[in-house]
């Protein structure tokens, strides 16, 4: 790709990766970019790489603006090798005067590269360097999300260069976020939320908190991937705010697999229920959906109605793999509850009723279990779960407003 300007002098120098479809468990069906950025300055600044197979096209684009070795200083702002698995060779090619990164960065650095030659310059939040007509200002963002994570804020262009936060997976030959579809913007970025953000969502309060105390203003945000928010970045840090606060909707999700579609038919009066009881309902069949897109689901449900039949005296793996998922990114202020069909034994809905309280999602109501195949009656009990699971989430409604 050609460099594409921010900002006169401020380049995108990234990489779009068109073709990966999984990344550590996320699916990413569009692809994603490796931002990478540059300041023309007294000092030209280089911030972030790429990843390692995307090297030269970092090194391609830099030299369609200038030699490379012209580059001053390297800013890390984060060490996962998305962004910095071409460090040692673009450091190698560019040969720079200051590598700068936060002091949890330099031990990750160490760790990977083993390269305590390279000309580190540790900051912390707070320091600033002088580039020449401009200045970066450091912020560290321990666990956000990772613990070398940092932004860097330029304050005469009022841009902020974001690492993971406020991105997306999601390859486009678009650069900002005033070119591309809005609520496909949206969607993806709150993907990239719930997958890889939330359980990070009381540190995300914070960083809100601390950049609303320290007056910082910011008419652009570059994230490490995905579109550049140079209209309106305001929306997107509301909606950073609503989703680490993990408000919800009235929205349930059954979340279900099935054997012989007993478990199947249950999910579907479950769904009555919920209707009945005043909450939209989808129903996720794990044998057709992407752990990834129902935890993009999760983040604004209310409810979470967890489906499996057992089998060899467990849940369906599907479930399981969910469940080990979601457990990890701490989902919070939700209702629940379990049903499941079963032959003899039947402790599937046992072990998901524990995996929600595992997880301090309410549990609305004890779970429904039919034998075999669910009969009109058990239909009915299907259907008042749901009924109870709506009370529940409502009941919790009101409490949040009291
Ligand atoms: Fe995009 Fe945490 O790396």
């Amino acid at each position: 790709m050609k460099p594409v300007e921010l900002r006169k002098g401020i380049y995108w120098v990234g990489a779009l990766d068109w073709n990966i479809r999984d990344f550590h468990g996320y699916s990413t069906p569009k692809g994603t970019s490796y931002n990478a950025y540059l300041i023309v300055d007294e000092k030209v600044t280089l911030f972030d790489t790429v990843k390692k197979p995307f090297k030269n096209e970092l090194i391609e684009s830099i030299r369609q603006i200038m030699d490379p070795k012209r580059i001053d200083y390297l800013v890390v702002n984060h060490v996962e090798m998305d962004h910095s698995g071409s460090v040692p060779e673009v450091i190698e090619e560019i040969q720079p005067e200051k590598v700068f990164c936060s002091p949890m960065g330099r031990k990750a650095l160490l760790d990977h590269f083993n390269r305590p030659d390279w000309p580190f310059q540790v900051v912390e939040s707070g320091q600033s360097i002088e580039l020449g007509n401009r200045s970066v200002n450091f912020l560290e963002t321990r666990m956000l999300h990772w613990p070398d994570s940092m932004m860097s804020y330029i304050p005469e262009d009022k841009l902020l260069f974001s690492s993971d936060g406020f991105g997306e997976h999601w390859a486009t030959s678009q650069r900002f976020d005033d070119e591309v579809d809005g609520a496909e913007l949206f969607q993806h970025a709150a993907k990239y939320y719930a997958n890889i953000l939330l359980l990070y969502s009381p540190l995300v309060q914070k960083l809100i908190a601390k950049v609303l105390e320290l007056g910082i203003k910011i008419d652009m945000i570059a994230p490490d991937h995905g579109i550049i928010w140079r209209t309106d970045p305001g929306r997107i840090i509301e909606a950073y705010d609503r989703w680490s606060r993990q408000v919800s909707r009235r929205k349930a999700l059954i979340v279900y697999d099935t054997m012989w579609q007993a478990t199947d038919t249950m999910a579907r009066a479950v769904g009555e229920g919920l209707k009945e009881g005043g909450l939209d309902f989808k129903l996720i069949n794990m044998k057709f959906n992407h752990r990834s897109d129902a935890m993009t689901e999760v983040l604004d449900a209310r409810a979470i109605v967890l489906g499996s039949p057992t089998l060899n005296n467990g849940m369906m793996p599907t479930m399981a793999d969910l469940l080990c998922y979601m457990r990890g990114l701490k989902p919070s202020g939700k209702v629940g509850a379990a049903f499941g069909s079963y032959g003899w034994s039947g402790e599937a809905v046992k072990h998901m009723t524990q995996s929600l309280e595992d997880m301090n999602i309410r549990v609305a109501a004890e779970g429904v279990r039919v034998k075999y195949t669910p009969k009109a009656e058990d239909l009915e009990k299907c259907r008042e779960l749901g009924r109870q699971v709506a009370r529940e989430a409502l009941a919790m409604e009101a409490e949040a407003k009291a």
